[in-house]
């Protein structure tokens, strides 16, 4: 008998999507409303905005506001029409390729819509399936299905653990000794829910004494780390190693987009075989402009890095001698572990945004173990010591509460009643 394909996803809504009628709109699809900024509006009150990654601050300067304008004035969403391969180039979107390789120490570079499809789809354009990939356990979600396109090997390591990383990589030489392939080794520069950045630097030595190529997603260390916010490869001065750089538009540049820089020749080989681009419309006029607006300021105005630092360090270091344990982050992500179930959880951000107007992300069991509960803030150029101070006295209120099982009562009570 063959069932109805919707009877399945009325019974079993998935992993995050059971939890809907509880949690839509609030913790999950929340209206944060008013002008990006550190402070927005959510549920009708003022909270300080600690879950948007706008880490310089540009997504609503003045010259951004207005280039975007302009652009959007001068040629609409549409321009221009087409694949980029077809009908949808410009000179401006190769200006703004040759800019970000330059940023990035690189040849050449070319442009993706979506920093996600891009990076399933250079995966699947970079390996044929008798490569083999290794990648870290921990990485985003786009390099995981990137890799399930793989009709090859792929072998998986430890997060950050050198170790496993080179048992793996042993693993996948002797299985590419066999089919006659080639390695694709995939990290991120930034791990974006704990915030510590890839071992990039013990990778790259690798190349020693193994033959692959490296891969690395750079969405978060792009604009805040290594010199001038040239990213995480810079930062740890292993840039030359890396042999295809990505980062997207989405975060530190504040708009939406995204590249992969590299050898002219593998850049070359992206743009002829990368299936997201060849078949999809280009990017409109009003992000490659507005992109290139904003790469021009992350590159001669280096204060936006250096606020952006002193806000972080302020609040590290503010959580950390208020007692707070934020992991292993070396970065500007700035997780706060608290221990605790679901409902708590739910319970204490409630608390946390109606009572003290702090709005920050909440990370729990499926993404990170049963127990566990992680506030993840995210520091920009834009925040204040006001905002940092407010913050601390506030997670110092909910700790408390937390740990005297206030909301524990307050979740039996709303399953009760
Ligand atoms: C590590 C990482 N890679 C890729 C992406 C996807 O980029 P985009 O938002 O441009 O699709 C994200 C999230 O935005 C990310 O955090």
């Amino acid at each position: 008998m063959v069932s109805d394909l919707f009877d399945r996803i009325k019974s079993d809504k998935g992993p995050l999507g059971k939890w809907a009628d509880k949690a839509e709109g609030y913790y999950v699809f929340p209206k944060l409303e008013g002008p990006i900024s550190n402070r927005m509006s959510f549920n009708g009150k003022p909270v300080v905005t600690w879950s948007i990654n706008d880490y310089l601050g540009l997504a609503n300067h003045p010259e951004v506001l207005k280039i975007d304008g302009e652009a959007a004035h001068e040629h609409g969403m549409a321009y221009p029409m087409g694949a980029r391969m077809m009908s949808g180039h410009t000179k401006y979107h190769e200006q703004l390729e040759q800019e970000c390789a330059e940023f990035v120490g690189k040849e050449a570079s070319y442009l993706v819509n979506f920093g996600y499809q891009g990076m399933v789809s250079a995966i699947d354009a970079l390996v044929s399936k008798d490569d083999i990939i290794v990648y870290d356990m921990d990485t985003h979600a786009c390099i995981i299905d990137g890799v399930r396109l793989h009709a090859g090997k792929r072998f998986v390591y430890r997060h950050n653990d050198i170790e496993s990383c080179e048992k793996n990589l042993k693993r996948a030489t002797k299985m590419a000794e066999k089919t006659g392939g080639g390695i694709l080794l995939v990290s991120e520069g930034v791990f974006g829910m704990r915030g510590e950045q890839g071992r990039l630097r013990e990778i790259v030595a690798l190349k020693e004494k193994y033959n692959f190529r490296l891969l690395v997603d750079d969405a978060h260390g792009f604009g805040t780390l290594g010199e001038g916010g040239r990213g995480t490869g810079f930062e740890q001065g292993v840039q030359d190693g890396i042999d295809v750089y990505f980062a997207t538009f989405a975060k530190s540049m504040a708009g939406i987009g995204a590249f992969f820089a590299g050898d002219k020749d593998v850049v070359q080989y992206l743009q002829y075989n990368m299936r997201s681009q060849m078949f999809a419309k280009s990017l409109p006029m009003p992000m490659v402009k507005g992109a290139l607006k904003r790469l021009d300021m992350i590159r001669t105005m280096p204060e936006l890095k250096d606020e952006l630092w002193d806000i972080t360090n302020a609040l590290q270091s503010g959580l950390r001698e208020a007692g707070f344990d934020l992991g292993t982050t070396q970065t500007c992500i700035t997780p706060v572990y608290l221990k605790g179930d679901i409902p708590e959880a739910m319970a204490m951000v409630h608390d946390l945004r109606e009572n003290h107007g702090v709005f920050c992300s909440i990370v729990v069991y499926p993404v990170i173990p049963k127990g566990m509960i992680i506030l993840r803030l995210i520091p920009t150029a834009r925040h204040t010591l006001d905002d940092v101070s407010e913050t601390i006295t506030a997670f110092t209120a909910i700790r408390e509460k937390l740990s005297n099982g206030t909301y524990k009562r307050i979740a039996e009570a709303i399953m009760t009643a």
